[in-house]
């Protein structure tokens, strides 16, 4: 196990695959896209499943999941899907869902447990606004195929922003219902590419559940290890919840790591400091210093996000170069 100095175990891994994605999110990306890490500066396949099989053997994580940039973008994705399988773990994607009518087949067949699509508006206009990009109905037919490959269940991620998308939650529901997919309502961090937001762009998790619970009564379910608050559509319609990063954060129970696609840890989203791996695997050190190193960083874990105190310091990356 790997207990930091508030007690918190460590079990899940979140490994950024790529920094590169095929949309510009307005609130993650500026339009042309940021400067890529070089190729050689990337983890290759094999580096990424030591680092994994350090965490999982020496610490027992037993949670992986493959973030970007946009992971899909990566090429022969499902090949590293099969190299982590063999580690035993709950493995899983967070994807823009813009490749997964020809992935989905595929990441499912080597072995990837369960997709979460990252969608933030139904409305082809609104869509093609927020992410530089005409392509809702590839990430809308890109979620069926996930669940005609067999994932199960499908999340659907929306960041709702106060004036931007806030007047969707019920279509977003009501999507949820009938395609058969959990939708997740995230409050919007201040992680954005343009230092923008503002605590008035964040829309209350609680504020969106009674919203949806005004037409659709729900009953709340008890919560686990995840952050996301999740209920239950009393007519049967399925689950759906939200996740108040920002009102109500999970900080006190945080069990994650994130690694950069250039093989740096981070020990927390809002981390200003990281610890580089990538140097260490490459000069030939063991799994004995990786292991020293990943305890290190966990070891120097602060509380949490201190979002709406005064000293609070966004970090310079945003989170297409985190992984979420
Ligand atoms: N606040 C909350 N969620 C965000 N995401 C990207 N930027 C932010 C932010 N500032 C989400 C993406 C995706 C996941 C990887 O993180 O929309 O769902
Ligand atoms: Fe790409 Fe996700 Fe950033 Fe949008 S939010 S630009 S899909 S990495």
């Amino acid at each position: 196990m790997l207990v930091d100095s508030f007690g918190r175990a460590h079990r899940d891994l979140r490994i950024s695959v790529t920094d590169r994605c095929n949309f510009r999110c307005t609130y993650c990306m500026p339009e042309d896209g940021l400067v890529w890490v070089p190729r050689q500066d990337i983890l290759s396949f094999e580096e990424i499943e030591r680092l994994a099989r350090v965490c999982v053997e020496r610490f027992g994580f037993d949670s992986i999941r493959l973030t970007g940039g946009e992971p899909t973008v990566r090429a022969h994705l499902p090949v590293l899907v099969g190299k982590l399988v063999g580690l035993d773990v709950d493995l899983s994607m967070t994807t823009n869902g813009s490749a997964l009518r020809t992935l989905a087949g595929p990441l499912r067949a080597a072995g990837l447990d369960r997709v979460n699509v990252s969608l933030d508006s139904l409305r082809p206009d609104r869509f093609a606004e927020l992410t530089r990009r005409h392509e809702l109905d590839t990430v809308l037919d890109g979620i069926d195929a996930a669940l005609e490959a067999g994932f199960s269940p499908v999340k659907v991620n929306v960041v709702c922003m106060q004036g931007v998308n806030d007047d969707e939650v019920i279509d977003f529901a009501t999507f949820g219902r009938e395609r058969g997919v959990e939708v997740r309502f995230i409050e919007f961090m201040p992680l954005d590419a343009d230092h923008t937001w503002t605590p008035v762009q964040v829309v209350p998790g609680e504020r969106i559940v009674a919203t949806i619970a005004a037409v659709y009564p729900l009953r709340a379910l008890v919560r686990g290890s995840d952050p996301a608050e999740v209920f239950e559509y009393l007519d049967g319609g399925g689950r759906v919840g939200a996740i108040p990063s920002v009102t109500a954060p999970f900080c006190a129970r945080c069990d994650r790591v994130r690694l950069t696609a250039e093989g740096r840890l981070r020990n927390c989203l809002f981390s200003v400091e990281e610890t580089d791996l990538r140097s260490l695997l490459r000069d030939g050190g063991s799994d004995d210093d990786l292991a020293a190193a990943i305890a290190a960083s966990v070891a120097a874990k602060g509380p949490g996000h201190q979002i709406g105190s005064v000293s609070f310091v966004q970090p310079p990356r945003t989170m297409s170069q985190i992984g979420g």
